[in-house]
């Protein structure tokens, strides 16, 4: 069997491990009984058909003849990340008589993530659960740092809760049926976590973009790792996202704004996460960004390839903008970057400012 690296993290409130490795789907009972120990638990996998059709085989053959899980399924898309989702899945639990000692399995990207662990969260008042993340995205992002929660049509994340998995296991190999588009869309998370954090993992991308696109394991295996190491600082320094944290949002207030205004189907959230930073890149450099940083990172974004944005304007992107969560107390909090590597969160960005921004980063009109 391959390698498997244990990644920790621990913040205030919670500490489990990152298991990332090749192949260790089939593994899953075993650590299962690590963690929760051998007394019999009721498991809940929450998955969508896709992915079930694709690796349930895997999923289950650890698992004794008539000891799987139960599945939950919730279609694919971030526009089922919604109320609505969480209610049928929570009828669903009460009707097979989950309790309080039942464990949920999320078993997908960052929308059955999100969601699966909102329903931890809130089911009884609180379950256990598991992130076996099945995207680029949720393994490099969205499995760690115990951020849950669902979309309103006003905005992203708006209705959510903290709540830390026991154990997150990233199966490198369950990536080998990931569209290309999705595989672009979490190195956008990477690419991100690289500029706030560490010139390292930003150079590292820059240089093996070809390889990362091509999913080649080892570099894969290395951005996973790297990116999951700067979360875990960024959140055992900061779990509630009182100051530091907010750097992690670095290109999300445009890129959430893009993704409500096009009702969630426009771009994938990485996608829109990587116009995003476009324009935090072009905000930036108006505030010290050295030029040749701003057009290193405007390459590196462009390279990893970007597909063409929905028709917007740049006035009701600042509009959607205004709305984001960022905002604390009518004042807003933008991830400005000072050099590759560095970011710091400012709360004087103009409006106009940020207008300009999205003009040039988003290559629109007046
Ligand atoms: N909680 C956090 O800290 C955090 C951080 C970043 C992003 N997010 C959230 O994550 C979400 C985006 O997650 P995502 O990019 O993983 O998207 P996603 O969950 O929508 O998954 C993308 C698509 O890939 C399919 N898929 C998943 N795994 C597959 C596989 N192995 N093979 C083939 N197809 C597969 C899914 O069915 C889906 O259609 C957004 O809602 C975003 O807000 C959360
Ligand atoms: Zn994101």
């Amino acid at each position: 069997m391959s390698r498997v690296r244990t990644l920790p993290i621990q913040t205030a409130s919670a500490a489990y491990s990152m298991l990332l490795g090749e192949d260790l789907l089939a593994d899953l009972p075993q650590h299962l009984g690590d963690i929760f120990g051998e007394r019999p638990r009721r498991y809940f996998v929450v998955t969508s058909p896709e992915i079930w059709a694709l690796w349930s085989e895997v999923f289950l053959s650890g698992f004794a003849a008539d000891g799987g899980p139960a599945v939950l399924l919730l279609p694919a898309g971030e526009h089922h990340k919604r109320l609505a989702a969480l209610e049928r899945l929570a009828q669903q639990l009460a009707t097979a008589g989950a309790d309080r000692g039942s464990i949920l399995i999320a078993f997908g990207g960052g929308v059955i993530g999100d969601v699966t662990g909102f329903l931890a969260a809130i089911y009884m008042r609180g379950l256990d659960f598991i992130q076996v993340p099945t995207t680029l995205l949720a393994q490099v992002d969205s499995s760690v740092g115990g951020k849950t929660g669902v979309n309103l049509a006003a905005g992203k994340n708006l209705i959510g809760s903290f709540h830390h998995p026991r154990l997150v296991l990233a199966d490198t190999g369950v990536l080998r049926t990931l569209p290309p588009a999705e595989v672009r869309a979490g190195l956008f998370e990477s690419l991100k976590a690289g500029l706030i954090y560490d010139r390292a993992l930003f150079e590292f991308i820059e240089r093996h973009t070809e390889a990362l696109l091509r999913q080649e394991t080892e570099s894969l295996t290395h951005v996973i790792a790297e990116s999951v190491r700067i979360k875990a600082c960024v959140v055992s320094q900061d779990e509630r996202e009182a100051g530091l944290r907010m750097i992690l949002n670095f290109g999300h207030t445009v890129g959430h704004a893009i993704e409500a205004l096009t009702h969630y189907r426009g771009l994938l959230h990485g996608e829109a996460v990587g116009w995003g930073m476009r324009v935090a890149v072009e905000a930036s450099r108006k505030r010290g960004l050295p030029d040749t940083d701003a057009d290193r990172i405007l390459r590196a974004i462009d390279a990893l390839g970007l597909p063409s944005l929905p028709r917007l304007t740049a006035r009701r992107l600042l509009n959607a903008a205004a709305g984001d969560k960022k905002r604390i107390g009518g004042i807003r909090h933008f991830v400005q970057l000072d050099r590759i590597g560095q970011a710091s969160v400012v709360n004087d960005l103009s409006d106009d400012e940020l207008l300009q921004a999205i003009r040039r980063g988003l290559k629109l009109g007046q």
